[in-house]
Formats: C-alpha cells, structure tokens, sequence
C-alpha cells in the first residue's frame, strides 16, 4: 500500500512560477558512483505571478545536499527546508544568485532518470521531471533559462563530454582528468538538458541550411556500433531538408549531435542540440535490421529532429500541454514518411496502430482527453492518446483549413510564440487567427475523452435520384466524463457507380455540380441528413476516406458492397478498410459459430487481390493481413479469447491450403534479385508480399514449404527475411524450430539489439508451452530487469502481442505479469507501470478471467510501496 495516498495535480490549479531563473551554470564532477553538481542560478521574481508567500521552493529529489548560498552567502540549516522532493527558503531578494552543491549516484539510478550510466557511459534524461534529480531547480517547463555546462570527467574512461549547444572550451587537467565547457545560447526549460560521458566514437557530416548556414551533424556510439549508423545519418539529412520544405523550418546551431543509449525508458529524446536515442532507434544494418526497424528508425530521428521547433524552440507551458508538442510533431513526423515512404502505405499503418491502442485506451479505465485535466503522475500521460490521437487532431485542423491555410498557420505559429512556453489553445488560436475560420467547436477533442462513434444510414430513391445520409454521432462515457457534447468532424466521402467509378457529390442547393471524387462535409450537430441529388442508380459509398477524424464508424454494408469497394474504391485507404471489415466480420461470424464455413467469393477475393501485378506490393500485404487478435477483442463485448484465436488460425490455415499454387507462386516471383538488400518502397514491399505469402503457406507446412522456410532462414543476407523464417520455423516447433533458435542465438548474442529480437519470437509464440518458455527465460544468462527493451521484448511482448496465451484461462500469465511488475517497481517504476495496461481492461472478459486479473490488480496495490506510477494505474483499473 502506497502509505500516504498520492494526490492528483490539475490543469485548473495551474499558477505562474514566482520565481524566473535567466541563466544556469552547472559544473559536473562526473563519477558513476558518486558525481558532484554545483548550480549557480540567476533568479529573480516573476513580474507575473499572481500570488505567493515570498518564498522560493526548488524541486529536488534523492540529492545529498552539501552547500546552499545566496550571492555569496552560506546559508545555515536554519535558514531553508529540506524534505524529500524539495528544498524552501524563505524571505529571499527580489532578484539574487543561489549556489549548490550536490552529490548524486549515478550507478545506483536504475529508474533511468536523471543521470544514469547506461553501460559504460553515462547519461541523462530529464522529461518530464528527471532535472531535479540532477539538482535543485524549478523544474517545470514554463521556466525558460540560458545554460552553461561545464564537465569534468576522467579522459581515458570518458573521452567524450557532451552537452547541450555549442563547444566553447575544452582542456586536459591534472590527475588524468579533462574539462569540457558548453553553452547553449537559446532558452530552454529544464527537461530539454542533458549531458553525455563516454568512450563513444561518431560518424560525421555535415548539412548545410536553406539559408546558407554550415552545421556539422554527429552521430555517437559505442566503438563496436560504428558500422550501424549510416542509415540513421541520411535519415536525418533528409528531415532536416523536409523542415525546411514544408514548414519552413530551419536549424540553429552549429551542430546537431545524436547519442545511442543501451538503457532507454523510452524511443528517443529531442534535448536541445543533443538527442538521445534508445540505441534501437539509431542501429541498424540490412544484416541486423529489420525493415521495420529501418522504418522506425527513419521516423524516430525525424520526429526527435521535429521537436527543435514543435518543442524546443516553442515548448509546453505546463504538462497538461504535451500534446502541444508531441502530438503535433508525431503529425510532422507522420508526414515526413509518406513524403519520402508509401503515403498510402504510412495512413494504413498508423490508423492501424491508433485502432489498436489509442481506441482501446480511450475505452478503458485510464481514458483522458488529449489535453488531461488531472494525473498523478505524468510519465502515464506519454500516451497513444497524447501522442497518436492528438495528431489526428492536427491533422483535423490541417484538412479543415487546406494547405495553404494551414501553412499560414503554422507560420503564425512559430513567428508568434517562438521562445515561449505555450498551451494547445495557443495553437488552436493560430489555425483561426490564420485562416479565418471558428473552430470553438472543434476544442472540444482536446477537452472530451472517448472514441465517437458515427452510425450511418443511407437510402437511395430511385424516382428522385436522391441518396440521403444520415449521420448520428454518439460518444460513450468515459472516467469523470458521463456525458459528451457532439465534435467537430470532418467526414470526407465518396459515391461509387455502377462501373465503379467516383461520382459527382452534388448537395441538394449546390449551384453547381462538384467534379466527381471526394468531398468533406462536416458533421456538427448529434444528428444530420445530407442529401445528394441527379443520381441515376443507387450508389456505393465509400465513407471516411483517408481516415479523416478518429472515429469508428457503423454502417450496415452488404458483404457485396465491401467486396465492390475492396475492388474498384478510388481511395487506398478505404480498399484496405473494406478488405479489413470483410474479414473482421467473417472472423467474428467464425468465433460465435466455428462451423459458419467461409464462402468461395472470399478467397476468390483474397486470389485476385494477391494476384493483382499491378498493384502497390506493399498496400497489397496490408490487404491480405487479417485483423489482430488483439483488434478483434475489441470488436467483442465479451472478449473470447480462445475462440478468436481458433478462428484467426484457422483462416490463416485454409487460406495457406486453398491458395498454396498461388502463394508459392508469388513467393517465387518476389524473390530478391540478387542485388543485395536495399531500402526502398519497392524492396521493402517486395519483401512484405514475400514473407506474407511464407507465412500462409506455413500454416499448413509441408516439405516443400518447410523447405523454403529453411533456405530463407539459412540463406537470408537480411533480417527481415530471417526473421520471417525464423518466427515460422519457431512456431512451427520440433527439432527444427529450436534449431533455428539455437542458432540464431550463437550467431547473434553479441548483438544486443538481435538478442532482443530472438527473445520476443519465443515470447510472442502462439505454440501452448509459451508461458513456459518465456518463464525459462527469465533465468537466461542474458535476461536482465535493468535494461528496459529487454524486459520489453520478453516480458512486454508476451503481455502484449500474445493474447491467446497471456490471457489463458488459468491465470498463469497474469500471475507471471504481476510477479514481474512487483519486481521491477522498486527499480524502475516507468517500465512497471506501462507492463501493468495490458492488464487494466479486464471488465471485457469472463467472470473467471476478470477475478483472476482482479486478484492480480489488488495484490499490487497491497505491495509495501509502490511507486506513484504503478499506483496511479492500479488504482484507476479498480475503480
Ligand atoms: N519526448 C520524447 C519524444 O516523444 C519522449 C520521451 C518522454 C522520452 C519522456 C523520454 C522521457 O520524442
Ligand atoms: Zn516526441
């Protein structure tokens, strides 16, 4: 039991900082086992506050705290208050200097905040509230300050110092020691510092701006990961570019440095002039790499590249405003991809990514608007909901105003309020003041939590060649929020022919007739008709094209209709959601009635999709990929763990049967072409069209197939491909599948990335004996609780990617969750607490599973102590 009751902070509490702090000058004495901070802070009070006792209260957690003065005077005991997470002093000048030391220890950190050593090195993460465990400070980001940091470090254990801005000095000192001094010239709130010791080695190069100006770019590893960087340099010269292309945005400093971590909470972070990688986000070689990764890491470097302007040089006035920053960079960063990716492509995969997560949040215990009202504790606010649903809302705005509009917008934006730490209302202001537009209805998706969900009806008449839609809106109730007031949503639409073809979308009281293709209209009350008119037949419409709001949408469609729009739709986006309703419904229909049989139209549907040579290979293996498991729970009231699994395997497997002269078919002709692995479109969905034709033909493997899948593995110059047999060959089990394994492992277990990948295959295994495997693993030599994409790739894969055997019906994985999650929160509560959503929705199960994990939730909660993190989330879960 968390022994006093952790209290929430609110958005409606938020006051000024009474205190301003312009400059910072920080000395580091860097030991892993014991450093030494000194902070001179230049205060004065804030001319805008509205109230306070005259006191200055400075955060501070876990510091050992040796001197405080001010201007030059020591303080005695009496003069200030010390208790765990702060330091108080009263009757303070109205503008003064304050000095402190410090003592930290950075190799006992093992929450990874704050200063830490990650391997060998050691490093710092600051978001959202790490700098006071660096030193006494007001860390909230509306206090905006100039920094100089000067390290000190031994030079043959840590050749390289690193931090924020630009290199003004750098010296040897007695004892084998050496200084490096560095000044960041642009203000920036606490949780943007961050500092780097270490023996690392850089790859070099160098950008130069629209505007003319020479920046040299760094990218800093471990010696042995030089040859893994190259991918992540043209990545990032290529969002540099894209900035200065499509928003105007250009860099400024002299340059701009990239560090890969082995120990990392979370992807990335956009530290003024030095960001800070989960090493999982920078390495990458064709032999190491999936195409995945290469994709991930390409998005990752772009969106922490973003934040310099969405972030950095325009920050959040308080942490209720995160979504100002991360949801409208992940919107860039989204963006960035499909201009240099598949556009098509990149809509499929994060609509698919926000369905999975950022719905199933927005249905469960931790719901909360994209701009939360209250939390415990913030770092279980980096969300899907702040980061993926509050892009979907930049781009809202983006497709209400158009292009131009919205560029006029953003340029507003960043000319208005550059420097200053800003709320998501500012933003909104900007797309208005820009574009002339009200959108005091569109506020209300960062305000009200909860997926709309939009029923449309539609009925043609054929005497007056009229085709009415009607549109209800109706959002279910969510913590603290029973009832919602209707959104803003933009609805963009289209009418099909008889041939197939776009249609004209004339409104009744058009003057004109509209080209044929798609329109938007904008839904605003609960309930509207739209009547279209001059109508010949009646139409097939292709409702919600592109995604355009985050919304589920019900419409009775015929199964004809589906395969009609799956076939001849205009839109991309909507052939693949056509695709996906055909088979989540199919699915569905096999679960309540595994003898429903599966009629000759879908595979004659499913054979022509896969046979199409035209198309976009890529599209086409997002086409033919049936729903999760896990998607498909949430079409359920009543989740049926077992049956969805019977049946999704079953598909899979007459799929592999019926099809197999075809899928081995297009295997063959999809084979690499001998010219080595490249990263393009093209190749990438190549490859995806290939491993997806393996894996339905190892369904029902026989020698031949299993054939395949052996040369692929054994043959494989690329991780992509020899991931996609060796998962195969796993599942598949026997002599073979712990073969593979044995030697995948020999080959790679110096490559800690990889190791990571041969752990989440095992954990991920839909074979009966996982839990027991993943169990075993846990006392592998290799396994480790300190290192967080280890604990994620065994313990957070297996929770989370592999439903059929985390939620078995004896309790086992849930006893196995709750174990590993009373382990970790003393060591490192961030990673407890996320480990402990996968277990949060547990009212969507049977009675049975709902008291086991119950059990589970409760035993947490009575731990000795428990971290705010876990807390929070427990204790929303049974409320
Ligand atoms: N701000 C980081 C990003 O999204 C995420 C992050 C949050 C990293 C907290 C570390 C700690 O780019
Ligand atoms: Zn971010």
């Amino acid at each position: 039991m968390y022994r006093d009751t952790p209290h929430a902070i609110h958005l409606k509490d938020y006051q000024p900082p009474e205190f301003l702090i312009d400059r910072v000058e920080l000395h580091f004495d860097l030991d892993p086992d014991r450093t030494s901070v000194e902070s001179r802070l230049e205060l004065r009070r804030n001319p805008a506050a509205t109230r306070g006792d005259g006191s200055l209260r400075l955060h501070g957690e876990q510091l050992e705290l040796e001197t405080v003065e001010i201007d030059g005077n020591p303080l005695t005991g009496s003069e200030y208050v010390l208790d765990p997470e702060s330091l108080t002093l009263h009757r303070v000048p109205d503008r003064f200097s304050l000095l402190t030391r410090v003592r930290i220890h950075p190799s006992l950190n093992t929450a990874l905040e704050g200063l830490y050593q990650s391997g060998d090195m050691l490093c710092t993460q600051c978001e959202a509230e790490g700098f006071r465990r660096i030193t006494y400070f007001l860390d909230r980001p509306d206090v905006m300050a100039r920094y100089t940091t000067t390290l000190v470090a031994d030079r043959a254990r840590f050749p390289v110092l690193l931090s924020n801005g630009n290199l003004i000095e750098e010296c040897r000192l007695e004892d084998g020691r050496h200084l490096a001094r560095w000044e960041d010239p642009f203000p920036k709130p606490s949780y943007l510092f961050a500092l780097i010791a270490g023996d690392l080695r850089a790859i070099e190069d160098r950008f130069t701006t629209a505007s003319g100006r020479a920046v040299d770019l760094k990218i800093f590893v471990e010696p042995h990961n030089l040859d893994k960087c190259d991918h992540a340099m043209r990545s990032l010269k290529k969002a540099m570019r894209w900035d200065e292309e499509r928003f105007g945005r250009e860099y400024d400093l002299d340059v701009f440095m990239i560090v890969a971590v082995s120990h990392f909470n979370m992807g990335a972070m956009e530290n003024k002039g030095l960001n800070v990688f989960n090493d999982k986000y920078v390495l990458a070689r064709p032999d190491t790499a999936t195409d995945a990764d290469f994709d991930g890491i390409e998005s990752v470097i772009a969106h922490e590249y973003f934040h310099n302007w969405t972030g950095n040089r325009i920050t959040c006035r308080d942490w209720f405003q995160l979504s100002l920053k991360e949801g409208f960079t992940v919107y860039r960063d989204q963006e960035f991809s499909a201009d240099v990716g598949s556009r098509g492509v990149k809509r499929i995969a994060d609509v698919r990514l926000l369905r999975a997560h950022q719905f199933a949040e927005d249905a469960g215990p931790m719901a909360h608007p994209v701009r939360p009202d209250s939390y415990i504790e913030i770092n279980n606010f980096y969300t899907a909901t702040v980061y993926q649903k509050g892009a979907e809302v930049v781009r809202m705005q983006a497709n209400l105003l158009g292009p131009d509009a919205f560029r006029q917008a953003t340029d507003l934006y960043f000319e208005r309020h550059d420097g200053q730490a800003v709320t998501t209302e500012d933003f909104v202001r900007c797309m208005e003041d820009a574009s002339g537009r009200d959108l005091s209805q569109f506020r209300r998706w960062y305000a009200q939590a909860g997926t709309p969900e939009l029923t449309m009806q539609g009925d043609y008449d054929p005497a007056a060649g009229v085709y009415r839609l009607s549109v209800r809106q109706f959002t279910p109730p969510t913590p603290g929020q029973p009832e919602k007031r209707p959104f803003h949503v933009p609805l963009a639409i289209g009418l099909l022919g008889d041939d197939g073809e776009d249609l004209p979308l004339r409104l009744e009281g058009d003057s004109q007739a509209p080209a044929a293709g798609t329109r938007v209209l904008e839904l605003k009350a609960e309930e509207e008709t739209f009547r279209f008119v001059g109508l010949d037949s009646r139409p097939v419409p292709s409702l919600l094209r592109g995604f355009p709001a985050p919304v589920k949408l019900r419409f009775d469609y015929g199964d004809r209709d589906l395969l009609f729009l799956m076939a001849h739709d205009s839109d991309g986006f909507n052939r693949w959601d056509a695709a996906q309703t055909l088979m989540q419904r199919l699915l569905l229909a096999l679960v309540r009635d595994p003898d429903h049989g599966v009629l000759d139209a879908f595979f004659d549907a499913f054979r022509e999709a896969l046979l199409d040579a035209e198309g976009d290979r890529a599209l086409l293996a997002e086409v033919l990929t049936l729903p999760s498991e896990g998607y498909l729970a949430d079409q359920m009231d009543l989740v049926d763990v077992d049956g969805i699994h019977r049946a999704r395997a079953g598909l899979e497997r007459a799929i592999g049967g019926r099809l197999r002269a075809d899928l081995l078919a297009v295997y063959r002709a999809n084979a690499a072409e001998g010219c080595g692995y490249v990263f393009t479109p093209e190749e990438v969905g190549r490859r995806a069209i290939r491993n997806l034709a393996l894996h339905y033909l190892m369904q029902s493997p026989d020698d031949e197939t299993l054939g395949l899948c052996r040369e692929q593995f054994a043959a494989g110059d690329n991780m992509t491909d020899v991931m996609a047999a060796l998962r195969l060959l796993a599942d598949h089990g026997g002599a073979e599948g712990a073969e593979a394994l044995e030697c995948f492992y020999r080959r790679w277990s110096r490559e800690s990335l990889v190791v990571d990948k041969w752990f989440a295959v095992q954990a991920s295994s839909p074979r009966e004996d996982a839990l027991e495997q993943v169990q075993r693993l846990l006392s592998h030599p290799d396994f480790s609780l300190r290192n967080p994409n280890r604990v994620r790739s065994l313990v957070g894969v297996f929770s989370v990617a592999n439903q059929v055997r985390f939620h078995a019906a004896d309790g086992g994985g849930y006893r196995f969750l709750a174990d590993r999650i009373l382990e970790l929160d003393p060591l490192n509560p961030q990673i407890a607490s996320r480990l402990l959503k996968s277990m949060i929705r547990w009212r969507r199960f049977d009675r049975t599973r709902q008291a086991l994990m119950c059990d589970e939730l409760r035993r947490i909660l009575d731990a000795e102590e428990l971290s705010k993190d876990v807390y929070e989330v427990a204790s929303k879960a049974l409320e």
